[in-house]
């Protein structure tokens, strides 16, 4: 068990990322957001898990939270994050650099501009080496064309500059720089909502190939269903900042038990994905500044009674390691 300045905590012995009642609030224009609100979920080494929810559902501060890289006059976070048995939200901001590029990397929602334009795209890459490791220059550019290659680009193209690379192959440099150090943990953003069908085939593609032969674990946010299908264990559905139903792709996909889910993907007739993206709902998510009391979903829930109005509504295992935060889910099923 690691001490550093971290607080040390014991966690399940193969959970190496253990998340409790994250909360993330923003303040703005005098309002308070209330963007994460008791966010509960672990991971283990070599899992994947999605993020699916609508756009304001949270899943980019959930990211940020995690890494600590939220604005810091306009955010505040709480909670526990615990990565390999330390407390990340209790770490000094010294030691937490020293883990984000390379013990836990990111994919930023917006590739195309990740990249630094007057830089030359290998030097990024090395410079990211260079930052966590005491190597020489001659090592950390050799390294750098390796991870080039790694990502299809020939090592020749180190000395380019971003304008020179189409849409995709920058896409690649991004995921190189995350991969730089052989992160243990990769947040990645809609690492493929920016590229075209094909393109994101391929990065898909390489991101499962790099996690297989590295073993990194993944919090891979998408809107996409076939992204989900093809690339993770695991999901979790968030809707205003709570996690309201969690479990394997498979249960989540096939027996759905909130009314939310069951309406992103309950249309869907079979686990052939492909390109399917979630389902519009009518409605629109409640005001962030302004949460209602009881389910969030309530004010669109068609099966909404009184008591979905009160309180906090309690998260129910529907099957081992399937979770539900709705109190009618029950006699819903049935209906189905
Ligand atoms: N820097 C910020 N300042 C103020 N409010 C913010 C900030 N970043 C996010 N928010 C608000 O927090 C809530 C959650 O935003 P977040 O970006 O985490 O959602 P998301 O699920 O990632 O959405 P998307 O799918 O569009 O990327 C939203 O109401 C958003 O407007
Ligand atoms: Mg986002």
């Amino acid at each position: 068990m690691s001490a550093d300045n971290g607080k040390t905590v014991k966690s399940e012995e193969s959970t190496f990322l253990d998340v409790r009642d994250l909360t993330v609030q923003y303040t703005s224009m005098g309002s308070v957001i209330h963007a994460v609100n008791g966010i509960t979920f672990q991971l283990k080494k070599g899992e994947t898990l999605a993020l699916v929810g609508e756009t304001g559902a949270g899943k980019t501060s959930i990211a940020k939270a995690i890494l600590r890289i939220l604005p810091d006059v306009s955010a505040k976070s709480k909670g526990t994050v615990i990565f390999n048995n330390t407390d990340l939200m209790q770490m000094k901001e010294k030691e937490m650099q020293k883990i984000r590029g390379h013990k836990i990397s990111m994919i930023f929602q917006d590739p195309m501009t990740a990249l630094n334009p007057t830089m030359r795209v290998g030097k990024q890459i090395s410079e990211v080496i260079s930052a966590h490791r005491s190597i020489s220059t001659e090592e950390a550019v050799a390294e750098g064309k390796k991870m080039l290659e790694m990502v299809g680009i020939p090592a020749e193209r180190y000395y380019e500059f971003p304008h020179q690379f189409s849409g995709g192959m920058k896409q690649r440099v991004v995921i190189a720089i995350a991969l730089a150090c052989n992160p243990e943990l990769l947040l990645a953003d809609e690492p493929t909502t920016a590229l075209d069908v094909t393109i994101q085939a391929q990065v898909l593609e390489l991101i499962n190939d790099l996690k297989e032969r590295l073993n990194t674990s993944m919090i891979l946010i998408t809107h996409d269903l076939g992204v989900v299908n093809e690339t993770c264990d695991n999901v979790a559905v968030i809707y205003a900042g709570r996690i309201i139903e969690s479990g394997s792709k498979y249960d989540v996909f096939k027996h759905p038990g909130h009314p939310y889910t069951n309406g992103l993907f309950g249309a869907l007739p079979n686990m052939n994905l492909d390109s399917d993206r979630l389902s519009p709902i009518a409605g629109l998510l409640p005001d962030p500044t302004n949460l209602p009391d009881g389910c969030a979903f309530a004010p669109r829930c068609p099966y909404v009674t009184d008591k979905c109005r009160q309180g906090t509504i309690p998260a129910v295992e529907v099957e081992p390691g399937h979770f539900c935060e709705c109190i009618r889910m029950d006699e819903i099923r049935k209906e189905r």
